[in-house]
């Protein structure tokens, strides 16, 4: 794993235009093309600080850029909560990269951003995301209906949480 740059923005794009990647996202409304990847990237690496972090995810053979990892940190009382998201490119599906990725930016998130807390959320539909969260030792906490616009109506998500080992 590596830090995102703006050179980037050509490898994102041809993974990310892909409507599959996009649909089981949250946050992400739309597919990208080239443009449009690169202002993503220089949006996140103007909020990236000790509150953000986005880091690539590189296939270690072929240096490819197969998906990104990324957390974003809130204060609630004395603790770092981070809400944990990521993608994987469709051509790298099944492969344990997404499960891989989350085992080395967790602990990093705990170390070296000193996040106490995780949250996560995922559409229900999502199998391989909550695997994901799981194999990451991730609880499931709950479940609940979110009106989401780019679904056009209200979807199941499952809330999952983990807690910083002590
Ligand atoms: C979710 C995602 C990151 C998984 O990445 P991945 O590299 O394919 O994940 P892994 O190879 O580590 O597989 C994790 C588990 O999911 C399972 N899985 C993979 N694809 C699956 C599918 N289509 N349906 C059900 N399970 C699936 C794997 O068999 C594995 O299960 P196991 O741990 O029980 O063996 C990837 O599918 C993706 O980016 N999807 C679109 C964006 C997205 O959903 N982001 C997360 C939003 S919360």
């Amino acid at each position: 794993m590596r830090a995102l740059e703006i050179g980037d923005a050509a490898a994102v794009a041809a993974l990310v235009s892909d409507p599959e990647v996009i649909k089981q996202t949250i946050s992400m409304t739309t597919p990208f093309h080239e443009g449009e990847a690169e202002r993503w990237i220089r949006q996140e690496l103007e909020v990236e600080d000790q509150k953000h972090r986005v880091l690539v995810v590189e296939e270690v053979r072929s240096k490819a850029l197969v998906g990104t990892v990324s957390v974003h940190v809130k204060r609630r009382f004395l603790r770092r909560w981070g809400t944990i998201g990521y993608w994987i490119g469709k051509p790298y599906w099944g492969r344990g990269y997404g499960t891989q990725a989350l085992k080395a930016f967790v602990p990093y998130c705990f170390d070296v951003l000193e996040i106490s807390r995780f949250q996560a959320r995922v559409f229900e539909s999502n199998q391989a995301s909550q695997r994901v969260l799981e194999n990451n030792g991730f609880r499931r906490t709950g479940r609940i209906r979110l009106f989401v616009p780019k679904r056009g109506g209200w979807r199941r998500i499952l809330l999952y949480r983990l807690k910083k080992p002590s």
